[in-house]
């Protein structure tokens, strides 16, 4: 999906932006990481849910995930107009043009972790429109993760392998990555 391609001047540099595909700890990280940073939380699905007024798996059946997407984009787009988030980015956000461009200026981390940990974590959910049907929830994800990790790469200052740790190690690990004027800004 291709949008306006011109450089969009009300995009901040202020956020840190969760990537990574479903099951990767966007939020469980998210959520801690803006504690520990002062910085606000947001849940972008969840924003997205609440804009159209249903949930996720709804808005994929009744409308289709063209409406999802553009909803998806102009959610990013408005939070990345302010600063002081930690923004947990739906698994699909790099497919959208315009988001690259949004994500690239922020502070983006993909939290990286296997097909088969992915598929462990996420259990069988019913709820994931893009798992529907799979056989195997393993060999959908690694398919999806070959279209999107170079996406993933593209758009991300810092990616974090996720495999073995516990929330409270990953959240210490990424402190540790993030730019000092983040991670300890001037009194
Ligand atoms: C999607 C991932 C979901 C949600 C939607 C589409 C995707 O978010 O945005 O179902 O395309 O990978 P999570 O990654 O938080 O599960």
């Amino acid at each position: 999906m291709d949008y306006a391609s011109h450089t969009d001047h009300s995009i901040t540099a202020g956020n840190i932006c969760l990537i990574g595909l479903m099951g990767s700890g966007k939020s469980t990280i998210g959520l801690l990481l803006g504690q520990r940073l002062g910085y606000t939380f947001v849940d972008l699905d969840g924003e997205i849910s609440t804009s159209m007024g249903r949930p996720i798996r709804e808005i994929f059946e009744q409308l289709g995930e063209e409406k999802f997407r553009e909803e998806e984009r102009s959610q990013l787009r408005r939070f990345c107009q302010q600063e002081k988030q930690v923004i947990a980015c739906g698994g699909g956000v790099v497919v959208t043009a315009d988001n690259l461009e949004y994500l690239r200026r922020q502070t983006t981390v993909y939290l990286k972790a296997s097909p088969e940990t992915l598929a462990r974590r996420v259990g069988p959910d019913k709820e994931r429109p893009l798992l529907k049907g799979a056989v195997s929830v393993a060999q959908r994800l690694a398919t999806i993760l070959r279209e999107r990790e170079p996406l993933y790469r593209d758009c991300a200052k810092i990616t974090l392998s996720t495999e073995g740790k516990d929330p409270d190690t990953l959240v210490r690990e990424l402190l540790a990555q993030l730019p000092a004027e983040i991670s300890s800004p001037a009194p």
